[in-house]
């Protein structure tokens, strides 16, 4: 049988298993299986992933797994750690993986081993870090580095920005970072009143080199920059790219430009030079370390049955609500200060890698994909909009991220622990009240992973597992989770919308809404 009846088929019977489950409380299944806590958990080094709150059964699991067979997940998977061009729309392979490698693999693109590619970028980082932890790297007055700016957005942004806020507390140095995405000239406005033009340095992260929003922050801030009276501006800026040509016509020294490849997707890219932040805040140990932990998940991923297949079991579960429940969102609630970040990368992660409606065949599909990510830190949330977790009308499988345990006051965590333990068991069991206003219905489900503690390991470990699902996702829609054609038709727009307001040219076939916002702007600027 061909694989796209086989899919069809499982989908089938996946279907009618819908129908008996959607039926059926979580509350009878714990009732009835005093286990299932602990035969719903997997356990990783640093992690437990406990997916019993979940609505499975023990017929649920068999047929998602026969539905990854039928999606030919394994094939895939191998596929990709192979270096084959997988990203089909842009002709290129996906191997972010090859970028956290310990051993000296042979994985060659173009008939060149990129792992020594990789592990040459890495000696670079290293050196790097080392000069200016040491103060040999200084300013323009000679003065040692204090401070540094990451230039970047999206991909070249969340990521690093994330891992640099969760590992705060491994902060190797005194340097201060900063992280400037936004083009809304406000943020560099606050951040130049904090920062030192003789003690600064800019790290430029595009990997285009060719994104509006940071070629023009980045611009901005070297005119600053010049405008301090900085006679070398190559002492202040270095850039992590894949445009070479581009860094050195801004005025950057090769030396000082960090390479990165196009088989790395920006939203999988804060293993690679993009990950020069987090090496510099946290030192090139703790960069390491993080690789290490992410590492360890990719021997998993591409080792692993099915069945215990951490990102594949997760993946799984997504799907089964997404396209039988119908769930359109998914929340992500990290009980944890450090990982308040963690929500916004993910939506990166997810939406951007699979909100899509064309398949692998180039075909529009008629089923849903990615639903919509969102999230905040508990236990904040659980103050603002848990409310409709509980009572809304809308099923938002939630995912818990929690610490096990946490340095700092005992008694704030153990409170912070059961607070996220209790959202859980109020979410899957519910309250039964005669007063339907108090009526809590119970049956929504969620996962809880929690980590031992967050180290640079366990946090890399826990983005890659993210990595993963979200590949083993896209495989399950069939669609690539790799390309975001849908982003490029807004830049064109914008810059089109740009000429328009500034006169430089008159678009004749404007819709009128546009064309009236744009005069707003024009008549403002008279007043
Ligand atoms: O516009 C989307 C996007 O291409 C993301 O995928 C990417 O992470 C971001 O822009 C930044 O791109 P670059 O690193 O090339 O500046």
């Amino acid at each position: 049988m061909s694989l796209k009846s086989d899919r069809e088929k499982v989908q089938g019977q996946l279907t009618a298993h819908y129908n008996e489950m959607r039926n059926i409380h979580m509350r009878d299944l714990f009732m009835h299986d005093q286990n299932r806590g602990k035969k719903y958990t997997i356990h990783f080094p640093g992690l437990h992933i406990d997916y019993s709150k979940n609505i499975i059964s023990d017929e649920t699991l068999p047929l998602l797994f026969k539905f990854a067979q039928a999606s030919d997940i394994d094939a895939s998977i191998k596929a990709m750690f192979a270096g084959e061009k997988i990203n089909i729309t842009e002709d290129r392979a996906v191997l972010h993986t090859a970028l956290r490698t310990t051993s000296n693999q042979n994985i060659k693109i173009n008939n060149v081993n990129i792992v020594e590619k990789v592990h040459a970028e890495l000696e670079k980082i290293e050196a790097f870090v080392c000069n200016v932890h040491n103060k040999t790297h200084r300013g323009w007055t000679n003065k040692p580095i204090d401070t540094f700016v990451n230039i970047g957005i999206g991909g070249s942004d969340l990521g690093p920005k994330m891992v640099v806020d969760a590992l705060d507390k491994f902060r190797q140095c005194e340097t201060r970072s900063f992280f400037i995405s936004n083009i809304d000239y406000q943020a560099i406005d606050s951040l130049l009143k904090t920062i030192n033009p003789e003690t600064t340095l800019f790290i430029i992260s595009s990997k285009s080199f060719n994104t509006i929003e940071t070629l023009t922050n980045a611009t901005t801030l070297k005119t600053w920059m010049q405008n301090k009276g900085c006679n070398d501006i190559s002492k202040h800026f270095v850039a992590v790219s894949n445009n070479l040509d581009a860094t050195v016509e801004f005025g950057i020294k090769p030396e000082n430009v960090f390479e990165l490849w196009d088989w790395v997707g920006g939203r999988f890219s804060l293993w690679s030079t993009i990950g020069l932040p987090i090496a510099l805040a946290t030192g090139f140990e703790n960069f390491k370390k993080l690789l290490a932990g992410a590492h360890e998940v990719d021997e998993h991923f591409s080792q692993t049955p099915l069945e215990d297949n951490i990102p594949v079991v997760l993946a799984l579960i997504d799907y089964w609500y997404s396209n039988y429940f119908e769930a359109e969102t998914h929340a992500f609630i990290p009980y944890d200060e450090s990982l308040k970040l963690f929500p916004d990368y993910l939506s990166q992660l997810l939406m951007e890698s699979n909100g899509k409606s064309v398949n692998l065949d180039g075909h529009i599909i008629d089923y849903k994909t990615m639903p919509i990510c969102w999230g905040s830190v508990g236990t904040n949330s659980q103050h603002s909009f848990f409310q409709l977790l509980h009572q809304g009308t809308h099923m938002v499988p939630v995912d818990f991220l929690v610490p096990l345990t946490k340095q700092g006051n005992k008694e704030h965590h153990a409170l912070l622990l059961a607070n996220c333990l209790a959202q859980s068991q109020a979410l899957m069991q519910g309250e039964n009240n005669t007063d339907a206003n108090r009526y809590i219905s119970g049956n929504k489900p969620s996962t809880t992973i929690i980590y031992s503690e967050l180290t640079p390991e366990t946090l890399g470990s826990l983005i890659a597992i993210y990595e993963h699902r979200t590949f083993v996702l896209g495989l399950l829609w069939q669609i690539n989770s790799f390309d975001q054609w849908g982003v490029e038709l807004g830049k064109k727009l914008a810059m089109a919308i740009y000429e328009n307001m500034n006169g430089e040219k008159t678009t004749k076939d404007l819709d009128s809404s546009t064309q009236n916002l744009i005069e707003l702007y024009k008549k403002s600027r008279l007043q």
